[in-house]
């Protein structure tokens, strides 16, 4: 699969023991190599991390963890068979897979990480994911060229060269481009600008959907095809940081296992179509959150091992020194979204109140969605709304008739700042006489549940969608030991309702408090799922309302007016919302570029709350189960599992899940090379086709 080195630090540290003689090869440490770079080749990062060899006692610990933590993931089996329309893209038995794997030889703890990477990445879904931080983008590998995918005049559609891409490389990687320049071949040396824009008729001599396909086997995170098409391609997304830029799966990798690509092009604006093959390298850069190493060991030492993060710990105990004196367990979720979403997230989803305050649904990936930003020309320069704030951005377009949203993200630093902006800004957007209203979501992998409902609920106003239930109904696992956990919070193991399993944060399915006490996965729904017996708790209904912001009684937009507009990489509490709204008010869903002949799904990764390990280990320590025989034991190594804890039901069928019912957009807009990675152009494409001055407000046939 990937070329691997030998262990030669290994033997050589036990030869070195045993006196070896001065003609015994001179041992390289591979990690020595490049302890010191900011920039190393693929194959150097990989000599490095390839040359840890698989503990037998580790990978055995691990693979428990990973499955007896499966039990509290609401869908693993459901994922051995996906129902239609999701048939071809998921059918993973994870539980047999992780037997597989467990009784396989790796040839090094790398090639175990993957493939336990890769096995889990094939469910589809965004929130049941395994990273080892010891591999999963410490090092990421990239190349100056992101691709897009483009329809030109005549309709037709090819790959391409990002027209920003010298723009975004140059003011990412900084110096390091001249590295890219030298090693163009030919009279391409030094032109790496030339090649922006260029069509791209073969990469490593196939064409570029062979490689796009390929990548989206092993992309995971979104259930549909197209999503995980689209994954391979550049787009952007606003951050907290400002507008930003994702490199996508062809110019940014996780893991440094591609040396170089080769592409034949036809270069942009050239005289005679001028078309050119070439190779170009890939180059790893260190990424900043893996700590300083000068060699094997104390890479190891430094990266491998479980942190203070890594697993759960007792909430009542007062050994600080277990826990680390300022751990909470919403330092937990946030750490691992930091990891998914670019280190700021981890400072102000910890700077919050305990989790169970705000939970959250929120797709986890091995690569940080913020790798660049958006180049100052493609930056909307509209005013900005002064109601703005963080992930939410609010503009009116030049029409002065539509108000646009960008919403990046369904968490900000502060909760409740936040949702008042959300309020605000759309406010202020009527205000300014704005009749319709665009909500951008490219790239929302989620967030806060409750933020997902009052989005709804106030652009729609009170009716019997939107009170109280203004989400999706769910239901949580009831494995034995989730059930015993239950039982014994229910004896009074979690006096200050600290956790996930207390019933005092919840609601039955007519929405009335399960009320402090309550065992209330003492009776569990039993089903049958794709032939194994399955138990559930009963149907949990809404949390968020009221809510503490009061919101007003009339809708702000009719929603024949409201377009949710993405790439269809809107996840997790970002599914809630345009479920709600395509599903229950008919809001318009829009997905901007894809391959015109692959349905485009308008979300995905639906869940319904979103959890790891780490705090399902929490749950098991304070309720004392830690020694019971289902518990799983504490990650040994620097990994995250992220599971799905509660399942959101069905709105069409409202007796099976939503995760895997249909989500068709209703409109497809392409991409061209007038409005690629390009927000405003696509806002103002997205009202040209929606509300056309030719097709009256209210009047739109898709
Ligand atoms: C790392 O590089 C710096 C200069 O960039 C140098 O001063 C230092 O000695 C190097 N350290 C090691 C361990 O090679
Ligand atoms: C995983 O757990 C199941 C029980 O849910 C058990 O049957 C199976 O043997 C376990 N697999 C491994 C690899 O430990
Ligand atoms: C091609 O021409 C367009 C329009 O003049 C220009 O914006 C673009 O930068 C050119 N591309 C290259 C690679 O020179
Ligand atoms: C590895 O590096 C650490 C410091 O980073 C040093 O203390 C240790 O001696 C080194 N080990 C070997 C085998 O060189
Ligand atoms: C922890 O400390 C608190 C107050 O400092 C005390 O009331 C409690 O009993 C202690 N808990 C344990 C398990 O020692
Ligand atoms: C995100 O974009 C902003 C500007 O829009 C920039 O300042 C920031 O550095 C970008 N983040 C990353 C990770 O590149
Ligand atoms: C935002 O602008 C409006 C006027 O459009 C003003 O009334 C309001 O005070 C401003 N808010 C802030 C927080 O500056
Ligand atoms: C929108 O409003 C601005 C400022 O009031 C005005 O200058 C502009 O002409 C208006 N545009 C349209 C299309 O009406
Ligand atoms: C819930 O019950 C526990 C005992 O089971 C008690 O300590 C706690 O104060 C109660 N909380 C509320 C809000 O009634
Ligand atoms: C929910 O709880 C309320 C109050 O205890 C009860 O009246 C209602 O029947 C319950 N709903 C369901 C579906 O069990
Ligand atoms: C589990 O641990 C508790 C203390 O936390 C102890 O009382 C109990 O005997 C243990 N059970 C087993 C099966 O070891």
């Amino acid at each position: 699969m990937f070329p691997t080195a030998t262990p030669l630090v290994w033997s050589a540290a036990a030869s070195l023991v045993a006196g070896a003689t001065v003609t015994a090869p001179i041992p390289i440490d591979f990690c020595e190599v490049i302890g010191n770079k900011t920039w190393a080749s693929p194959a150097e990062v990989r000599a490095c991390i390839s040359s840890f060899p698989v503990d037998p006692i580790v990978k055995a610990s691990v693979i428990e963890t990973l499955n007896k933590t499966l039990a509290f993931h609401t869908s693993t089996n459901y994922q051995i068979q996906a129902p239609p329309p999701f048939e071809d893209d998921v059918h993973v038995d994870l539980v047999g897979e992780l037997a597989r794997i467990a009784a396989e030889e790796q040839s090094s703890d790398l090639e175990l990480h993957i493939d336990l990477f890769r096995t889990f990445k094939r469910a589809n879904d965004g929130h049941c994911a395994y990273i080892n931080y010891c591999y999963d983008s410490l090092y990421l590998t990239y190349l100056p060229l992101p691709l897009v995918l483009l329809t030109e005049s005549d309709g037709t559609q090819g790959v391409f060269i990002a027209p920003e891409a010298f723009a975004v490389a140059t003011a990412e990687f900084g110096p390091e481009v001249s590295f890219w320049q030298d090693a163009l071949p030919g009279k391409l040396k030094g032109r790496l600008a030339s090649l922006s824009g260029a069509k791209v008729l073969l990469i490593d001599g196939a064409d570029p959907f062979v490689a796009v396909n390929a990548n989206s086997e092993i992309t995971g995170s979104y259930q549909a095809f197209g999503a995980r098409q689209n994954a391979f391609f550049a787009s952007y997304f606003v951050s907290d940081a400002g507008w930003n830029y994702t490199l996508g799966n062809f110019a940014q990798q996780s893991l440094p296992l591609v040396d170089a690509a080769t592409l034949t092009v036809q270069l942009a604006n050239a005289t005679k179509n001028e078309i050119v093959t070439f190779t170009i390298p890939y180059r790893s850069r260190i990424s900043s959150i893996l700590r300083s190493f000068t060699n094997s060991t104390s890479y190891r030492e430094r990266n491998c091992r479980a942190s203070i993060f890594t697993n759960g710990y007792d909430l009542y105990s007062n050994d600080t020194s277990a826990t680390g004196a300022e751990r909470t367990p919403l330092m937990d979720a946030g750490f691992s979204a930091s990891r998914a979403y670019g280190t700021s997230e981890l400072a102000f989803l910890a700077s919050g109140p305990r989790q169970n305050e705000h939970p959250l649904n929120l797709a986890l990936d091995a690569l940080p969605l913020a790798d660049a930003a958006l180049p100052p020309y493609l930056r909307p320069a509209l005013p900005a709304s002064n109601a703005s704030y963080s992930v939410a951005q609010f503009h009116m377009l030049a029409d002065n008739m539509t108000g646009v949203l960008a919403l990046g993200s369904f968490a900000a630093p502060s909760f409740s700042v936040f949702q008042q902006s959300l309020l605000d800004g759309l406010v202020d957007l009527k205000k300014k006489g704005a009749k319709r209203l665009v909500v951008d979501v490219t790239n929302n992998g989620g967030g806060y549940i409750c933020i997902a409902h009052w989005l709804h609920r106030i652009i729609i106003g009170a009716r019997d969608t939107t009170e109280p239930q203004a989400g999706l109904d769910s239901t949580a696992r009831a494995s034995p030991l989730a059930r015993a956990i239950v039982h014994r919070v229910s004896k009074g193991a979690d006096p200050e309702e600290l956790l996930l399993y207390n019933p005092a944060q919840w609601t039955n399915a007519t929405h009335h408090p399960l009320g402090n006490g309550t065992d209330w996965m003492k009776k569990v729904e039993t089903i049958e799922v794709n032939g194994y017996e399955d138990a559930f708790s009963q149907r949990l209904g809404q949390e968020c309302q009221p809510f503490s912001v009061k919101p007003t009684k009339k809708g702000l937009f009719k929603a024949k007016n409201v377009a949710i507009v993405s790439n269809g990489r809107c996840a997790s509490s970002c599914s809630l919302f345009s479920i709600t709204m395509s599903k229950l008010e008919g809001v318009k869903t829009v997905v901007v570029g894809g391959k015109a002949d692959v349905p485009q799904q308008y979300c995905g990764t639906v869940g319904g709350q979103s959890t790891n390990f780490a705090t399902i280990d929490t749950e098991i320590k304070t309720s004392g189960l830690k020694n019971h025989t289902l518990a799983p034991p504490d990650f040994l190594t620097n990994s995250v599992q992220g599971i799905t804890w509660r399942l959101g039901y069905g709105l069409d069928d409202d007796t099976e899940p939503e995760e895997w019912q249909d989500h068709p957009a209703d409109l497809n807009l392409p991409l061209t090379i007038h409005n690629v990675n390009n927000p405003v152009a696509i806002w103002e494409d997205v009202v040209d086709v929606l509300w056309s001055d030719a097709q009256p407000l209210f009047q739109v046939q898709l």
